[in-house]
């Protein structure tokens, strides 16, 4: 059951891989990011799947591997508790489940999940990781017949959660985007979509620009101390809550 009331500001959250870099998992733009070592073509777009499945499940088997341990944050925790008070949305291009591990209620994957599967045939049917799916081969059949994949959206695939993030986006009264580079579309495009009355902030220790919201207040620290931040100035300002 949903406990949260319909009539508290909505606070929507688009979070990325800063968020989870205090947890331990690697960004992927910064200088010691997985793209770093990695071709992004090869390894996580639907033409490099094509190429060689066996390099792109290598891949996310090393992913599967390194997710193993890693716990959430404060800042996860953080948001979480920010559901006492406003109806909170997360919108994530993590992979990873540290903001329902946390406690937060909805969440919303732009970009899969990675202790997922799912098969080759069917985008929409998902199927937890056990011992034995959790480092796949090429050969794993699904139950339906067809190779099974991580539920992963790799680029060049559409992003079929989109529409529930626009949705929550334009409904949005507080927007506040958390270690993302906003160098990927659409998630990126996803500010294009607040309404002008709604503040935004953004919470990362490098400057990010957006040139939907060039007016975006930015807290230049890492998730879990800008979270922290954020909620101090949040109980500051009475119409936000
Ligand atoms: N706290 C907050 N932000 C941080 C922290 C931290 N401790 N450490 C780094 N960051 C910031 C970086 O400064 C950068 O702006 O996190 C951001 C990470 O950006 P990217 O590596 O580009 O990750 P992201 O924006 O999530 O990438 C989007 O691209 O590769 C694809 O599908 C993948 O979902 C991913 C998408």
């Amino acid at each position: 059951m949903n406990t949260q009331s319909p009539k508290r500001p909505h606070l929507v959250v688009l979070s990325g891989a800063g968020m989870s870099a205090e947890s331990g998992l690697s960004t992927f733009r910064d200088s010691d990011g997985l793209w770093a070592g990695h071709d992004v073509q090869e390894v996580a777009s639907i033409e490099g799947w094509y190429r060689d499945p066996q390099c792109v499940l290598d891949f996310y088997n090393q992913r599967r591997r390194e997710f193993v341990g890693a716990d959430p944050n404060e800042g996860h925790r953080l948001l979480s508790r920010l559901e006492d008070y406003y109806r909170v949305t997360i919108v994530t291009q993590n992979v990873d489940d540290l903001h329902e591990r946390a406690g937060s209620s909805r969440v919303i994957h732009l970009h899969g999940e990675l202790m997922k599967n799912r098969s080759v045939r069917d985008p929409y049917t998902t199927y937890p990781v056990t011992p034995d799916t959790s480092a796949l081969h090429v050969g794993d059949m699904a139950p339906d017949g067809s190779q099974l994949r991580p539920f992963i959206v790799w680029f060049g695939e559409e992003v079929p959660n989109m529409i529930p993030a626009i949705e929550a986006t334009e409904g949005a009264d507080l927007f506040v985007v958390i270690g993302t580079s906003l160098e990927v579309y659409p998630a990126a495009a996803l500010l294009g979509y607040t309404r002008r009355d709604c503040p935004v902030f953004l919470i990362d220790p490098k400057p990010v620009h957006s040139t939907y919201r060039p007016d975006l207040i930015q807290i230049q620290k890492g998730a879990s101390e800008g979270v922290r931040e954020l909620c101090h100035r949040l109980r500051q300002t009475k119409e936000w809550g």
